[in-house]
């Protein structure tokens, strides 16, 4: 049964609109720990063939991410994304406005496709945002490389009933039109994935979405986006641990675009700006009631894998791939995480 519930606190924007955050919100959308017990359930057959037509192989790049513990369905990514320290809830807000915006200039009332890419088991925010559009119909397909989070998102997840259709395919959200996805959208959607990549992924992924995006379309990107005047610091091409582990996202003889010859460097000297992010999400999740092996494995977890472009590097590399940018900062007294969270969008020109 769906309950409509107010989110919690006000979502305020840096250009200081600031609205009462209330809208439609399905509880069922933020399973409870409860809950999850019930999603854990095996897939019928049916389901299972359904996934294995889907599959797509997949190069030894991404290190773990393809197993990745904390997203496995017994995980603790199901906490992080309930207790909203990432800032699901304001994201899914901010959405549905963007959203409204765009299908106000689209005549008629087309349904519209969606993209997803790294959608996790439980696409919260965008599901939110299409159950917030009740009088449109959407056709959702969901991309994931993790086949743990593609059997919760397409054997459990409770989709929105405006959603006509839906398919959840595994493989890389970083390099889509290699591993299987066909076809334009009016709009891609990306949720905490983009932090992974390097400015080079990025660029890559830019010119891709320039193609699976339609003229006249929208990118949406709620992700983490380190402030704009902090210094970069590169993600490792390899495990420091295990250096035949790759951690490159695109496979590099694809990426056009070189970054400059210093910053090819991995440098380990801690940046302030990460060691607060770090420390921030750690304390917030056990403010928020996490256990402390759960928050101490989504920080091992952040410190590994999170090396964020800023907002500013965004807007570069996506007006370079032929996109006009829009950035919304979230400016939440009371969300810890809200300097090093942002929702991007952006249109092809
Ligand atoms: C932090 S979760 C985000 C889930 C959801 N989009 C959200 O907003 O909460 C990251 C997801 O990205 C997936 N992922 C990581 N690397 C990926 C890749 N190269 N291709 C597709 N999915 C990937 C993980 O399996 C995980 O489900």
């Amino acid at each position: 049964m769906r309950r409509a519930v107010t989110l919690g606190p006000k979502s305020t924007l840096s250009n200081s609109t600031s609205r009462s955050a209330s809208l439609s919100f399905s509880n069922c959308l933020f399973p409870t720990l409860k809950d999850r017990a019930t999603l854990l359930r095996g897939l019928s057959g049916e389901e299972a063939a359904l996934q294995l037509s889907c599959r797509h192989p997949f190069p030894n790049q991404t290190g773990t991410m393809q197993n990745e513990r904390l997203f496995n369905q017994s995980g603790f990514y199901g906490f992080v994304l309930q207790s909203n320290v990432l800032l699901h809830r304001q994201a899914a807000v901010v959405a549905t406005e963007k959203l409204g915006g765009w299908l106000a200039e689209q005549p008629g009332n087309p349904a519209v496709r969606i993209l997803d890419l790294a959608c996790g088991g439980w696409p919260a925010s965008i599901a939110a945002v299409m159950a917030n559009h009740p009088h449109t119909q959407f056709h959702y397909s969901g991309m994931d490389i993790n086949p743990d989070q593609v059997a919760l998102a397409s054997g459990h997840f409770e989709f929105p009933e405006n959603v006509a259709s839906r398919q959840i395919l595994e493989g890389n959200a970083w390099d889509p039109l290699r591993h299987g996805i066909r076809g334009q959208f009016d709009l891609v959607y990306s949720g905490m994935n983009l932090h992974h990549g390097t400015p080079e992924e990025l660029a890559f992924l830019a010119e891709e979405l320039s193609v699976l995006i339609r003229q006249g379309g929208l990118f949406i990107s709620h992700d983490v986006y380190r402030p704009d005047h902090t210094p970069y610091v590169r993600r490792p091409d390899a495990n420091p641990q295990k250096p035949d582990e790759s951690w490159q996202l695109v496979p590099p003889d694809l990426l056009k675009r070189k970054a400059a010859a210093q910053s090819l460097q991995f440098d380990s000297t801690p940046a302030a700006w990460r060691e607060d992010y770090l420390a921030v999400t750690h304390a917030a999740l056990l403010d928020r009631g996490a256990d402390r092996p759960g928050a101490d494995e989504t920080a091992r977890h952040m410190r590994q894998r999170d090396f964020p472009v800023s907002c500013s590097d965004f807007q570069d590399i996506f007006n370079d791939a032929g996109f006009t940018v829009e950035i919304c900062r979230f400016d939440e007294p009371n969300e810890p995480l809200s300097p090093y969270i942002s929702l991007c969008t952006a249109r092809p020109r």
